[in-house]
């Protein structure tokens, strides 16, 4: 079975719709026929400001989200980064054989770090896309399911790949990214010319899957769409109503085509509003799925920990190569 990896940070209380329709969706789909290892990485939470307190109850909370949302740990393997040290140790080995310019180059850290001042953004923030290479070729996988933002990250994946293969010898498979079309980018309510995002989106713009379902509803209908009355799907002159479209569709499993028929002749309110009911129909059940599952702590814990030994074998394996191919001395 071809294998497939991926992640999501606990920098949140709740993963929002992008999370959902651009990856989480896929992961849910991806388990029944492939090698699925799925994780939270907590190493890549400290690269921005972050609070102790929170920062485990975040990691618990996201696997139980993941659960709630389809993941079935007999299917996959589930598991914490930090709980892994070979992630931290093939990182630092593929930073030694990425350009700085290469690395400066990285949108999202460009993104990032102006939004936090250049002095204050860290090293590690620099050096994330490294352990996020490690994260992946560790595992050797074939295919990575993530939305559009996380293209170039894999795209810099694929060339130390090679990189190191060319100088090495064949060590690390080559990974595919996996990106959905259509759902890949989800779109900000209030600003819809730029993504949803867990650190830059207004409250009202940002759906998140734990909150309110009367705030969700009210959030779709006071989305920004745009002063015509035709829906239609135009991302570039409508980007608004294209939004909203792209959601409905992946949510009901109905094509846009569908969707611009069906409401034909009628208004954005009409729109807003049932689409409003559809997401509410979706986030409802997790709530108290979330909550079954978090009260229950030591069983996350127990599907962690059989995770971490899963995830440790292969992981081990593939950084025994790497070292043998590096030279380093083996350990007697
Ligand atoms: P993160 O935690 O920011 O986001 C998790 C996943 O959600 C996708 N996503 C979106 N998709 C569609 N529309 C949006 N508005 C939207 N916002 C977020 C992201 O593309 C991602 O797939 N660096 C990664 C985590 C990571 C990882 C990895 C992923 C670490 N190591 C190895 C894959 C493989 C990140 O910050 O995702």
């Amino acid at each position: 079975r071809p294998r497939v990896l991926s992640g999501i940070q606990p920098t949140a209380d709740s993963f929002h719709l992008g999370n959902y329709l651009g990856a989480v969706r896929q992961w849910v789909a991806l388990q029944e026929d492939h090698d699925a290892f799925y994780f939270v990485p907590d190493l890549h939470a400290i690269t921005v400001d972050h609070d102790p307190k929170t920062l485990a109850a975040r990691t618990r909370n996201a696997v139980a989200q993941l659960i709630a949302l389809g993941l079935d740990p007999e299917r996959c393997t589930i598991f914490v980064q930090s709980h892994l040290p070979q992630h931290s140790e093939l990182a630092w080995i593929l930073q030694c054989y990425t350009g700085f310019g290469e690395a400066s180059r990285m949108t999202q850290f460009k993104d990032k770090s102006a939004r936090q001042g250049a002095d204050r953004a860290s090293v590690g923030l620099f050096t994330y896309p490294d352990l996020m290479a490690a994260d992946i070729l560790l595992y050797q996988a074939h295919r990575v399911p993530v939305g559009e933002d996380q293209r170039q990250h894999l795209e810099l994946t694929r060339n130390l790949a090679q990189r190191f293969n060319q100088r090495f010898g064949q060590t690390f498979r080559v990974p595919e990214p996996f990106i959905p079309p259509g759902a890949a980018k989800i779109q900000d309510l209030q600003d819809p010319t730029v993504k949803m995002s867990k650190s830059a989106s207004a409250p009202g713009g940002i759906v998140e899957l734990l909150e309110d379902p009367k705030r969700i509803a009210k959030k779709f209908r006071s989305a920004v769409t745009d002063n015509e009355r035709e829906i239609r799907y135009d991302p570039e002159h409508k980007p608004g109503v294209a939004n909203l479209l792209t959601i409905y569709s992946a949510l009901s499993d109905r094509k846009i085509t569908e969707l611009e028929a069906d409401y034909e002749g009628k208004g954005y309110g009409d729109l807003k509003k049932d689409l409003a009911d559809v997401v509410v129909a979706f986030v409802e059940p997790l709530r108290e799925r979330v909550q079954g599952l978090m009260d229950d702590p030591a069983e996350l814990d127990r599907v962690l920990a059989r995770g971490a030994t899963r995830a440790g074998e292969v992981a081990g394996e593939t950084l025994a190569l790497v070292h043998e191919k590096i030279g380093f001395l083996p350990k007697s």
